[in-house]
Parts: C-alpha cells; structure tokens; sequence
C-alpha cells in the first residue's frame, strides 16, 4: 500500500513539474549548497589567521608555481610533511593559503602560523593564558598547518625539540604540514634536523621555487 502511494506521488511530481522547471529547481539547489559550502570555507579561511594580503582573490600565474599548487592539492588529505624554499617573493605563501582554501571546500580546517609566532605562542603559555599543552593541541588539531618563515628562529635546543615534538605529532595524526622557508634547499634540509627531514622523504619532499619573484616595481 505504502508503496503504491509512494508511486503515485511520484508520478504526480513528475507530472506536476516540465522538464525545464525540474532542471531549474536542481540548478537553484545545486546554487544553495555552493553558497553553503562557500559560507563554511569561509569561516574556516577567517580561522585560519592568514595575513590578509594573502586571501586576496587574485589569477595566478607561473607555470611553475600552478604546478606546485595542483602537485600540493593533489597530496592533500595524505598526511603529508612538505618543505617549500625559495627566493623571496616567489609565491610560497600565497601557495599557502590557495591550498587552504581549497581544503577548506572540502570543510577541512587549516592554521597558517610563521615559526616565530609559535614558539610566541608556547611561551605565552608560561604567562599562564593556557597550557603549553594546549598551545600544542591547537597546532596538531588543523588538518592543514603551515608554518612559513622558518629560517627566522634561533634553533635553539628548546625550539629543534618543540618542533621536532609538533612535527612527530602531526606525522602520527597523519595531518598535512606545509613548512616554508628560503633557504638553499641543503640549508633547509639541514636546519630541519634529521627526524623531520626523514619523515618529509617518506611523506612528501621539497619543492623548490625557482622562478623568479612575483614582486615587481610599479
Ligand atoms: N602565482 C602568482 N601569480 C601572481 N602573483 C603572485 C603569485 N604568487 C604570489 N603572488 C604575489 O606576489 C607577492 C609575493 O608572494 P608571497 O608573499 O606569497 O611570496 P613569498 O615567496 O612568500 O615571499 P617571502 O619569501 O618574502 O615571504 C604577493 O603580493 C602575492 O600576492
Ligand atoms: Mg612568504
């Protein structure tokens, strides 16, 4: 019975409605649900603590670099640890946030923090704001994190061991990590020290930013 009904109020619809008013109807949900997911991205971009010159909506150009983002799109969700280097001005930051963004399309949360900004973060957790345990969680939790600037750090045996620590934790999480820097690629390699290194060749490796910079005089 239920099931004659359900036949009936199914040919109904489909009579009640034209071929062209069925094809509008799924455009203008097929519209929604973009407007939603957008909404959602958005939120989670604004989360995401990227400078803002870097949310700009700006073409790309480059094929090295547009190559570099489709290679980084296509790993994400892979639990990677990728290095980046390269000359200033070459787009390592911006590669950044177009790679959140395109994560968070698929509701994927990202954290961008320079490698300066964290250690600030773990040593405001002595004034006693939070734990340093809970500084940490909040960097493992992302399913994206970047930490640009890497060469701006002391690398002192406290930041190569909290490093170490974050790294190990997000390799196990099997989130994704971006680190970027500009140094030569030896230079970076060798300031990663050899358990970030070991985990970056078995996950992902290091893309270098050949090209010249995208900062031109006006
Ligand atoms: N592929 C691109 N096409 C056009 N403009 C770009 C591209 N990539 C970056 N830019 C622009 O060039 C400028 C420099 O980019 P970005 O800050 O990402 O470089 P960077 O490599 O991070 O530099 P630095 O090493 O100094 O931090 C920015 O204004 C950015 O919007
Ligand atoms: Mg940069």
């Amino acid at each position: 019975m239920t099931n004659a009904v359900g036949s009936i109020m199914r040919s109904l619809t489909f009579q009640t409605f034209s071929n062209d008013e069925r094809s509008e109807m799924q455009r203008r949900e097929e519209e929604h649900k973009q407007r939603e997911l957008n909404e959602i991205a958005n939120r989670i971009i604004e989360k995401a603590n990227f400078p803002a010159r870097h949310l700009i909506d700006l073409e790309p150009e480059g094929d090295g670099w547009k190559k570099l983002s489709s290679r980084l799109a296509s790993k994400a969700g892979s639990g990677f640890i990728i290095g980046i280097t390269g000359a200033r001005g070459t787009g390592k930051t911006l590669l950044g946030a177009v790679l959140a963004r395109h994560e968070a399309k698929k509701k994927r949360s990202s954290k961008y923090q320079t490698a300066m900004g964290f250690f600030l973060d773990v040593k405001e957790a002595f004034d006693g704001k939070l734990s340093e345990k809970a500084v940490i969680e909040s960097y493992i939790k992302p399913k994206l994190l970047i930490i640009d600037e890497m060469q701006e750090r002391g690398q002192t045996q406290w930041e190569d061991r909290l490093l170490t620590h974050l790294i190990d934790r997000r390799y196990g999480a099997m989130h994704d990590t971006l680190l970027i820097g500009n140094q030569t690629k030896e230079e970076f390699t060798k300031s990663l020290g050899d358990s970030i290194a070991s985990r970056i060749i078995e996950t992902g490796g290091i893309a270098v930013c050949n090209w010249p910079s995208f900062r031109t005089a006006l």
